[in-house]
């Protein structure tokens, strides 16, 4: 792999939150949440904690100075409970003491009584009692009422998608330490520093200027830590507010999935109408998200998932409605997709449906319904340079799908309790911000007399290699080795405002701002060369291996000579350059516009083996043709294909969230939900780029590739329900995701199931 992240990580040396070296004196925190989903604060009890050895504070509601609020999006999430908890794990006090194991003791020390109010878990149930986040809102292309009548079919069918834990391999923490005067240093494991810093000096009543928020790397983040990590970055910042002591937070792994949100749980309905030949003239949908108690980003995800409602299909009639409804449970936040995999499993679903009924195979029907060239999408953008089809043909030819397709049937006949599922999985996944605003980027490049070269972005590395991608568009762009480029720590000293790292446009964002910068730098060189060499055309002059050439041959000047002749001419070498995505809006008042600078397409096709008996099954190939652009570094690219798909297999298959009906999450540990492995992955994965594919606006061609992967792994459910319509064919298995294997036996088997629970039921009874 390029850079030395890969051989920083493999040598245990890459640093982390808290692999920092420990300030002298650093206190540490503990959080006590709410044990309850509901209830009104009667009394809170924490004279019981203050007396334990080594705690120096005990920090509740009232002793923020400035406001307790974190929400990103609408005020209503408070810090630490003030009157009312509502779900388990909101924070409610903050334990301080010199040991962690200290503060997480007296925590438990800390007694809070409620009078307990209703739970709601179901968001069907908090829509109907009119608890719902700002409204709902609706997206419509043509006439769907109208199109119902052309329609040789129509069907109707219900959704339930669970929701997924992040499990980063670094839990939530944040340090904070005590700088001159009353201002706080944070380091935090944030994927937006910017928020940290604003919502720390909210909480203290600081001017933003007060904090510095410090991110060197991030032990992964999948949108957990957009907004999630703020939280607790806030938390001791104010504990260091208050004790004048550097204080660390660090979350166990069962805090951070007892406390933090997830990926959304989604119930929806679909209705769909198509001609005999498979056509789709018409979709409907109603999503109702489960946002739990707070609206952290959930309007935006929700956003998302109206824009990819109709994957990468051209529906001429659609009416698509979205609501966001208030429960009980932690507030779900961003997760990889941001609720468009949400939007395009509801589209593959009713694809299925109509399948099914029409006895098609569902690739035929996926196939005739592609976006073409032009095509509208719902919200009013065209599809222009759209690789649908591209990709789509390109994964038949080069996997030959139908041989492929004869070898799953052949096997199906030969086999009885064994059975073979084939699906195709087409994504089609917009590319920028939906906020238009936040499309926008800096970075800062000083280059030293020895020509070696620092750069500091608003980009945050998550694992996604966004430190290897900058420092390779640097080193290109001024034509010198990888080796002179250190990509320093994101700062919010250093860049100002920064929007989080997220929506897959990390490096397209903060790598066009990298080379607006560089730019900016080689129109201040490249005319001091023609000075000195005295020739006449500046713009001739490029850099290539660390030479200085002319019109292209060599001068005889390196990249050194060059730089140094710079400073003793005086000339700048330090640049801030600004990116913002130009041509992008939209009308929220008409839910129309152009909110996406391009989209990311792509084709898998996957294979699964079912054993019948037992509802366990294999994914044995995954085949990708995935459009990248041109990669910019194609290992780190497909590290993220890989990753991304193994995410998108695992929401569908094996991680099942479970809270009871009081709000109690089931799999609050690694014990209770189960992570895919390396033994689950595929043995046969291949991944195709697209060729000759660059992206105009790149950087250097490249498109973005962190989310849209993810979405391949829809089409793992597509290909079990396949085998399972195999062994035995039924119009009505459950759209329930996950398809946990317990799942699969349990539709398999209804009936057999249902008369051995009769007779064992009666056999009880009769003993009795
Ligand atoms: N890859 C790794 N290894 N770790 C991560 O946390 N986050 C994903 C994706 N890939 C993530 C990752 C998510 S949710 C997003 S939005 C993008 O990376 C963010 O980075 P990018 O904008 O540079 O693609
Ligand atoms: N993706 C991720 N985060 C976001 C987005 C988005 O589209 N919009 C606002 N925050
Ligand atoms: Mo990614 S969900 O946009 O952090």
């Amino acid at each position: 792999m390029p850079f030395h992240d890969p051989e920083l990580h493999t040598r245990g040396e890459s640093r982390y939150v808290d692999d920092l070296p420990q300030p002298e004196g650093m206190l540490h925190a503990a959080v006590f949440f709410s044990p309850v989903a509901h209830g009104r604060i009667r009394q809170l009890d924490v004279s019981a904690a203050l007396e334990m050895e080594g705690v120096v504070a005990v920090l509740t509601a009232k002793d923020i100075p400035g406001e307790n609020q974190i929400g990103p999006l609408i005020p209503d999430q408070e810090l630490l409970a003030s009157e009312e908890v509502f779900y388990i794990g909101q924070p409610v006090a903050l334990v301080v003491a010199t040991h962690a194991e200290q503060a997480r003791k007296a925590a438990r020390r800390i007694s809070l009584q409620v009078d307990h109010l209703p739970v709601i878990t179901d968001p069907r149930e908090a829509y109907e009692k009119g608890e719902i986040i700002g409204t709902p809102r609706v997206f419509q292309l043509g006439d769907v009422e109208a199109a119902w009548e052309q329609c040789d079919l129509v069907l109707e069918g219900h959704c339930e998608i669970g929701g997924q834990e992040h499990v980063y391999l670094e839990t939530q923490r944040a340090r904070a330490v005590p700088a001159e005067g009353k201002a706080i240093r944070i380091y935090s494991s944030t994927q937006s520093p910017y928020a940290v810093q604003r919502h720390a000096a909210r909480v203290l009543g600081y001017p933003n200027h007060l904090i510095e928020v410090d991110v060197l790397r991030l032990g992964g983040g999948f949108g957990g830590k957009e907004d999630q990590a703020t939280a607790w970055a806030c938390l001791v910042a104010l504990a260091t507010w208050h004790t004048g002591k550097p204080v660390e937070l660090v979350l166990s792994r069962e805090e951070d999935m007892i406390m933090t949100g997830k990926r959304h749980p989604y119930q929806s309905d679909f209705k769909i109408g198509v001609t005999r030949d498979g056509r789709i003239l018409a979709f409907e949908v109603r999503h109702y998200q489960n946002a739990g108690a707070a609206a952290d980003l959930s309007p935006a995800i929700l956003e998302r998932t109206l824009f990819h409602s109709t994957n990468s299909y051209f529906i001429p009639n659609v009416r698509l409605f979205a609501v966001s409804c208030r429960t009980h449970l932690p507030p779900f936040t961003a997760f990889r997709g941001f609720g468009g995999p949400q939007g395009m499993f509801v589209m593959e679903s009713a694809i299925a449906r109509v399948a099914e009924a029409l006895n098609m195979p569902r690739e035929e029907i996926q196939r005739k319904n592609l976006l073409k060239e032009n095509d509208l999408f719902p919200y009013g953008q065209r599809a222009t340079d759209c690789r649908a089809r591209r990709t789509w043909d390109t994964a038949m030819e080069v996997y030959r799908f139908s041989e492929w397709k004869q070898r799953v049937e052949q096997f199906n006949q030969s086999h009885f309790h064994k059975k073979k599922g084939l699906a195709v999985m087409p994504i089609c996944f917009g590319i920028s911000f939906t906020a238009t605003f936040l499309n926008q980027a800096s970075a800062l490049v000083h280059v030293y007399t020895d020509g070696s070269v620092s750069i500091s972005t608003g980009g945050v590395e998550m694992g996604q290699g966004l430190r290897a991608n900058i420092a390779t568009i640097a080193a290109r762009a001024l034509g010198i080795r990888l080796e002179r480029i250190k990509m320093e720590s994101t700062n919010t000293t250093r860049i100002a405002n920064m929007s989080p790292s997220a929506a897959s446009a990390t490096t397209v964002l903060n790598g066009n701002a990298t080379l607006l910068a560089i730019q900016q730098i080689l129109s201040r060189l490249k005319p001091l060369v023609a000075r000195e060499l005295n020739v006449p055309d500046p713009e001739s002059i490029t850099i290539q291996d660390e030479k200085i050439f002319y019109r292209g041959s060599e001068t005889g000047w390196t990249w050194e000579k060059l730089v140094q002749t710079a400073y003793f001419k005086r000339v700048s070498l330090s640049a801030h350059g600004f990116f913002a995505t130009p041509g992008i809006y939209f009308d929220k008042q008409k839910e129309k516009g152009r909110p996406f600078a391009y989209h990311v397409y792509g084709t898998a096709i996957l294979e699964v083996t079912l054993d019948a008996l037992r509802g366990t099954y294999t994914i044995d190939a995954v085949k990708i043709v995935h459009d990248l652009g041109r990669p910019l570094n194609r290992r780190v690219d497909l590290g993220q294909v890989e990753g991304g798909l193994a995410q998108g297999l695992g929401w569908m298959t094996v991680e099942e969230l479970v809270f009871d009906e009081n709000g109690r999450n089931l799999s609050g540990a690694l014990a209770t939900y189960k992570l895919p492995d390396v033994y689950f992955m595929p043995d046969d994965l291949e991944v195709t780029f697209l060729e000759n594919a660059d992206e105009p606006t790149g950087p250097f061609g490249n498109k973005a590739v962190g989310e849209p992967p993810f979405m391949y792994g829809i089409g793992v459910f597509f290909a079990i329900r396949q085998a399972m319509q195999a062994f035995r064919p039924r119009e009505d298995y459950a759209f329930r995701a996950p398809l946990t294997p317990e799942r699969v036996l349990m539709e398999l088997h209804r009936e057999e199931i249902a008369r051995l629970r009769s007779r064992v039921l009666a056999t009880s009874s009769a003993g009795k």
